[in-house]
């Protein structure tokens, strides 16, 4: 089954996810937020997704505070959400505007409106506290104005914890083991410049492919992979020989306990016009879907808890952990 949230109904009654942390994360893609709206579910929290007289996109609580009619089973009307059953009228705050049945709509009457924003091809929410707490993604290589490069967008369904999906660009032994890098990956960490973010560099000088591929000595060159992290979504940079070949959005949406869709965009900069990129451009690509599909078997069964034992090596989950749970509610704020 499909636990992308905005895809069909949605699945009733999720157990929110534990130690989700503040911050903004992907309610929908903006292509599915039109003249209907549209039920989603985000950490376990039913909402619908609609669009608002101005064209600002809405995530509000999904069921009419009147006497709790779906409101995806109503109609946008003039930039106002109608429920269904008994037509009041929503604006993009919330605000009952209109209650026809009733002589005068109720004092205070209004629906629960989420923090959004709306960008690079979805609609956020912030998740954990009334107010965002760090701005949402900015991710400048989508841009028109961009050096000419193409790009593709993904996504995945796990029934892993945000954080799994997250920590694992920080997981420097696993590169070898589940995506044949070279051994001898070193982790850099990059001065903090703000609380919500966390930055290192893994580099090999060495990076090979499998024997038939690359018969080089000293393979393809040397390889940086830049991390920028938030607690809830990061930017990857991978560099072959001082050169971006991938720069990756990666976004989340924790549906609920067990349910999580990872989003996001790749962008792979022209090298040579459009021959000259596409073997770069279809080698990442076909890798990055191999790579994430051996993360995504390991996910699939990987027990909850954070493990007992750990090594100098793992370093980079642990700290990411360490800088994660500062944003959850087990951490200190
Ligand atoms: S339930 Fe929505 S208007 Fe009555
Ligand atoms: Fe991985």
């Amino acid at each position: 089954m499909s636990l992308a949230p905005v895809r069909g109904r949605p699945p009733r009654d999720l157990e929110p996810p534990r130690d989700l942390a503040r911050g903004w994360y992907v309610a929908g893609r903006s292509s599915h937020v039109g003249r209907r709206p549209r039920a989603a579910v985000v950490a376990g929290r039913e909402v619908v997704l609609w669009r608002a007289g101005d064209g600002a996109a809405v995530v509000m609580d999904r069921f009419c505070p009147h006497q709790g009619a779906a409101l995806e089973l109503g109609r946008v009307v003039n930039g106002e959400l109608r429920c269904t059953f008994h037509h009041w009228r929503f604006d993009g705050e919330g605000t009952c505007v209109a209650a026809p049945a009733t002589r005068r709509v109720p004092r205070g009457a209004s629906a629960r409106v989420h923090p959004s924003w709306e960008g690079l091809g979805y609609v956020w929410t912030w998740v954990g506290s009334a107010d965002p707490e760090y701005p949402p993604p900015h991710f400048p290589h989508l841009d028109k104005d961009s050096p000419a490069h193409r790009r593709y967008r993904f996504a995945f369904d796990t029934p892993a914890p945000a954080r799994r999906v997250l920590e694992n660009g920080f997981d420097v032994p696993h590169f070898p083991v589940v995506h044949g890098l070279a051994d001898g990956l070193r982790l850099t960490w990059d001065t903090k410049e703000d609380p919500h973010t966390i930055a290192a560099r893994i580099t090999t000088d060495a990076i090979t492919l499998p024997a038939p591929l690359d018969r080089r000595p000293g393979g393809l060159g040397r390889l940086c992979l830049h991390l920028r992290s938030t607690p809830s979504y990061q930017v990857l940079t991978f560099e072959l020989n001082d050169r971006p070949v991938a720069h990756e959005l990666l976004a989340v949406t924790p549906v609920a306990q067990g349910r999580t869709t990872m989003h996001g965009w790749t962008v792979v900069p022209r090298a040579g016009g459009l021959l000259g990129s596409s073997p770069v451009f279809w080698g990442y690509r076909l890798q990055h879907w191999w790579g994430t599909r051996a993360d995504l078997r390991i996910y699939r069964d990987a027990g909850e808890t954070d493990g007992s034992i750990n090594t100098a090596d793992d370093e980079g989950v642990l700290r990411f952990r360490q800088f994660h749970r500062r944003w959850t509610g087990r951490g200190d704020k």
